[in-house]
């Protein structure tokens, strides 16, 4: 199968870095046309990092990365024609219009003359701005400026879409917007990388690659990653909120455990002992059970496993 982005043991250290330290090491990706891979981390992992690198505005100290076939160190200009980029810091020019940013990447990537309108018009409906053309970017909603830039991105086509923290900040009725302009592109088969902060968002990908402090420590679909995790998690209400955690604490086999709004959220590996116990030990305390039940796994439940599995080999 020939892979829209295709990476293998990419990594990069940065001159200003320390001997021995790294931005990202030893990341592979094998990412198909038509797929949503979400490269999940928080602040400091190493996504723009890895993302820079594709979009050739970086190269990599080791390891290669291609996009459609073309090797981003050595064909750059090849791969460069089929990729949009959305970097994650403010991209736009401030004292242009909608239209004018866009008629600017227009001329930019060479979009010839005769499909430009066209395709400006598409791209203005589709993020529904529309409307504001005449704006200038500066004085668009942070929600609006990002969808622009993903217009902007867009603009000639590209087989790949590399999309750096398109989310964050962003209010959610355009949030909802721009999940909907990805998911459009992807019916049209192009090979969509995203990186976000946010585990949930992670539920939306085809595949994801948890990133952290630089090397990803699993890929795979959410529904897997899931079913990897190697215990069960539950989730209780009840009061007070002294006597749970006390209750807690005493409880043999709760991996680990954390407040959630009004529940604590638990990982653990025998449910039905567990439940046994803690009702037991919450009854005798004078503790009040509200809700106590197994609960689905979600994103965050696998990326503290993680962290906290990748923390005991190091130790090891
Ligand atoms: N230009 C740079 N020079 C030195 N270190 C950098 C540079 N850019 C990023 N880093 C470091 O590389 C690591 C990964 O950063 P980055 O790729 O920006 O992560 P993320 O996008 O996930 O927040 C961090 O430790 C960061 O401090
Ligand atoms: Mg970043």
């Amino acid at each position: 199968m020939e892979l829209s982005i295709e990476a293998k043991d990419l990594t990069k250290c940065y001159k200003s870095q320390k001997e021995g330290d790294f931005a990202i090491r030893g990341v592979d990706l094998s990412i198909p046309s038509g797929q949503l891979y979400g490269l999940i981390g928080p602040d400091g992992a190493g996504k723009t990092t890895t993302i820079r690198i594709l979009a050739t505005a970086m190269l990599p100290t080791s390891g290669y990365a291609k996009i459609e076939g073309f090797d981003v160190e050595c064909h750059p200009e090849g791969a460069r024609k089929l990729i949009g980029y959305m970097p994650q810091a403010f991209s736009l020019y401030p004292d242009l219009t909608v239209i004018e940013n866009l008629n600017f990447f227009a001329d930019l990537q060479a979009v010839p003359m005769e499909r430009r309108k066209e395709r400006i018009e598409e791209l203005l409906a589709f993020t529904r701005l529309d409307r504001f053309q005449k704006r200038r970017s500066e004085n668009l909603s942070g929600g609006m400026r990002k969808k622009l830039a993903l217009a902007c991105a867009l603009i000639h086509e590209p087989k790949v879409l590399l999309l750096d923290e398109p989310t964050t900040g962003v209010d959610p009725v355009s949030r909802r917007d721009l999940w909907e302009i990805v998911a459009e592109v992807l019916l049209q088969g192009v090979a969509v990388l995203v990186s976000t902060p946010y585990m949930d968002e992670a539920e939306r990908c085809h595949q994801v690659g948890i990133l952290n402090e630089g090397e990803i420590l699993t890929t795979g679909s959410p529904k897997e990653l899931g079913e990897r995790l190697p215990y069960q998690m539950m989730e209780i209400i009840a009061r007070p909120r002294r006597t749970v955690r006390d209750a807690i604490n005493a409880t043999n086999g709760i991996v680990n455990w954390r407040p959630v709004g009004d529940r604590i959220r638990m990982a653990v590996q025998n449910p039905d002992k567990v439940e046994k116990e803690l009702v037991k030990s919450l009854k005798k305390a004078g503790g009040n059970i509200r809700v106590l039940r197994r609960t689905k796994p979600i994103m965050d439940d696998v990326f503290i496993h993680l962290v906290e599995s990748s923390g005991d080999k190091d130790e090891a």
